[in-house]
This record gives structure tokens, C-alpha cells and sequence, in this order.
């Protein structure tokens, strides 16, 4: 079963707000991309496994929690996922990274695979896919199964703003993953774009518009 989080807290819902400002230009829309995926992250990697290992402090020796089973790869969703790297970078350095190229078809809005690089054994890794926007939840959806079919089993999915539409495409197609929105919208407009939404992230965060 998947775990579904829609994030409530007031520091993520100011920063979504003014990320969705037109008025919010790029520098400060990648700066907040950037700190809504760290404080996305942290409740993420809440369940990250714990091994206990022996220490001297300066005061005795003692048993203390470290980090251990698998190991984190972190995979964007280009071009937009790209903004969100830096923030789950923040709390796990040592993370690799993967990036899977996908735009969406403008005519069908069905995502089209371009690029694909994977860190080495990504089959025993944790991977959390990274993309701002969940809008149909095709690009999320085939995301998930290209990491599957590369025999990944834990796969954990992060977006900023998520269309109902798209998560409930996504928790269809892929039951078994973790999903976390900053945000769940009211809906999909004509074009497929989130309402109220911010426009298109990647416009916005690489300055294309
Ligand atoms: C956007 C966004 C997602 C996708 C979401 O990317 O970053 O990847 O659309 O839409 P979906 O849920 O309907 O698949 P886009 O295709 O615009 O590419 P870009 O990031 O390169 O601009
Ligand atoms: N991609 C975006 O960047 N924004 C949307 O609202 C939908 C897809």
C-alpha cells in the first residue's frame, strides 16, 4: 500500500504561496524550490533505517544511532526536478543522483522519454524521485515504472504541487510507492496545467518563459 503525505505545515504553505506569485522571479523561485524540498525532505526520510554503533565522547564510551541499510539515490525529473536536487542534497550529501529526461508531449500531454542515468546497483538503493509538478501523473507514473523495471523496490516520490487528478493516476499505477505533495490543487485546466498552480516550473526556475 502506498503512503500518501499532503504536507500541512505553515512554513510550506507561505513558501508555496509565494512560489506561486507571478510577481516571484527566478532567483527567488529557485531559492524557494529549493528550501519547500528541504523541509519537504526531512518528513520524507523520516523512516530512514537506524543501526546502533559504539562511540567514545569525551565524557565515556556509549552505543549511538548512525544511518545504515540501503543507500539514497536521488532522481529528477528534468528539466524542472533539477530545482529541487540542492534541498534534499541539504540533509543527505552523500546521496547519488540519477536523472531521468522526460518532457510532455505538447500536443497529448503523454510524457516522452529522452535521457536516462542511473547511479550504479540502483536496484538496492532508496530513490526519491524529484519533480515539482504532479499535473496528469504520466511523467510521475513512467518515472516509477522505468525504476522498476530496473528492479528498484523503494521508491518514494516528491512533488510540490500535486493536481488530484495526477495523484490519483499515480496511486493507481504504482500502489506500492510513498508519495509526498507540498500542496494538492483543485484541478487540471484545458491544457493539463495545475489551477491555481504556479505556470510552468521549469519556465520559471530556469528563466525560459
Ligand atoms: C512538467 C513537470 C513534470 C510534468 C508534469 O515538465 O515538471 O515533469 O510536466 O506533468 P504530468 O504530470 O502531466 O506528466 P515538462 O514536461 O513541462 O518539462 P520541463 O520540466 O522540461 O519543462
Ligand atoms: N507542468 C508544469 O510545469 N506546470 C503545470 O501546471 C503542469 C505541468
Amino acid at each position: 500500500m502506498s503512503g500518501i503525505v499532503v504536507f500541512d505545515h505553515p512554513l510550506i504553505k507561505h513558501k508555496i504561496t509565494l512560489l506561486r506569485d507571478c510577481s516571484t522571479g527566478t532567483r527567488d523561485f529557485r531559492i524557494l524550490i529549493e528550501e519547500i524540498a528541504t523541509l519537504m525532505g526531512y518528513e520524507a526520510l523520516r523512516d530512514l533505517p537506524l543501526e546502533m554503533t559504539e562511540i567514545k565522547t569525551p565524557i565515556e564510551s556509549t552505543k549511538a544511532p548512525v544511518l545504515s541499510g540501503k543507500t539514497i539515490a536521488v532522481i529528477p525529473i528534468l528539466r524542472a526536478g533539477l530545482g529541487m536536487v540542492k534541498g534534499l542534497l541539504t540533509l543527505v550529501p552523500t546521496a547519488k543522483i540519477g536523472h531521468i529526461g522526460m518532457y510532455r508531449d505538447p500536443d497529448t500531454c503523454l510524457p516522452r522519454e529522452y535521457y536516462c542515468k542511473l547511479p550504479e546497483n540502483i536496484e538496492e538503493r532508496t530513490c526519491i524521485i524529484l519533480d515539482p509538478m504532479l499535473a496528469t501523473g504520466g511523467s510521475a507514473s513512467a518515472a516509477v515504472s522505468l525504476l522498476k523495471s530496473k528492479g528498484v523496490t523503494s521508491i518514494k516520490f516528491m512533488s510540490i504541487l500535486a493536481a488530484p487528478e495526477g495523484l490519483a493516476a499515480l496511486i493507481k499505477n504504482h500502489p506500492d510507492i510513498e508519495i509526498y505533495c507540498g500542496h494538492l490543487d483543485k484541478k487540471l485546466n484545458e491544457d493539463k496545467y495545475i489551477v491555481p498552480g504556479l505556470g510552468d516550473a521549469g519556465d520559471r526556475i530556469f528563466g525560459t518563459i
